[in-house]
């Protein structure tokens, strides 16, 4: 592994915003399973979570601009999350962590009802169907989300890949979810602002190759 590689593994096992758990904890069930405003952010500020949050500008994004929530980026890769994790203890912003794990088990990590919000942003597509469970939207993550959702929660995506925009949409008909908004093309539309007011790392690249963002949102 690289050098800087492994100096990132090494940092973020240091970062108090980091949390890693292990595969016993997820297994067994976590300690901050149904406290993680209390436990980890000391105040009952609602928590909004970003899946599949890369580097984490998103999380950090939201997190200035709403000092009222608290955000939480989940993804696999330490190297990934090392970026936004410094960038937040070096901004002392206190309304952000991030969650090192797969989120195939987040259930394991949150309590029933503790969830107000899901974004999911430029998930990888996985488009070969023996690859379908890997899907964040697949209907087995969806039930996850809508059990540590708040009632009435929403769940936030957007993507670049219209198979997968389209697939999502299907899901969403046969479990007979409540779309609340949703288009083929964000920017072009003008309709949604909140989803349009801050873009992720791949979001700007796609946008800056002249690529449609579709957008899509729902209640559990
Ligand atoms: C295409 S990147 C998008 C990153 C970021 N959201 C953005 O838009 O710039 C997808 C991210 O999802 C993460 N990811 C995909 N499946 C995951 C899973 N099952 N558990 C945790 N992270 C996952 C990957 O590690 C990767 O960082």
């Amino acid at each position: 592994m690289a050098k800087r590689k492994l100096q990132q593994y090494a940092d973020v096992n240091t970062f108090s915003n980091v949390i890693q758990p292990s595969h016993e904890l997820v297994q067994q069930g976590h300690p901050l399973r149904g406290n993680w405003a209390q436990g980890h952010f000391h105040n009952s500020h609602p928590i909004v979570l970003e899946l599949g949050c890369g580097k984490g500008e998103y999380t950090i994004d939201l997190a200035e601009k709403y000092p009222e929530k608290n955000f939480i980026g989940v993804d696999r890769k330490a190297a990934r999350i090392w970026t936004g994790s410094k960038y937040a203890l070096e901004n002392e912003l206190a309304n952000v962590a991030f969650l090192r794990m797969d989120i195939r088990a987040i259930q394991q990590l949150f309590d029933k009802d503790e969830v107000d919000e899901i974004w999911i942003t430029f998930p990888d597509p996985q488009p070969k169907a023996p690859h379908a469970k890997r899907r964040l939207t697949h209907p087995r993550l969806l039930d996850q989300y809508r059990k540590l959702l708040k009632r009435g929660g929403v769940v936030h995506l957007k993507t670049d890949n219209l198979a997968f925009h389209e697939y999502t949409l299907q899901v969403l008909d046969d479990m007979g979810l409540e779309l609340l908004a949703v288009t083929r093309d964000l920017y072009k539309d003008g309709s949604f602002a909140e989803a349009a007011a801050v873009q992720t790392f791949y979001e700007k690249k796609f946008l800056a190759e002249g690529l449609p963002i579709t957008y899509l949102k729902f209640r559990m």
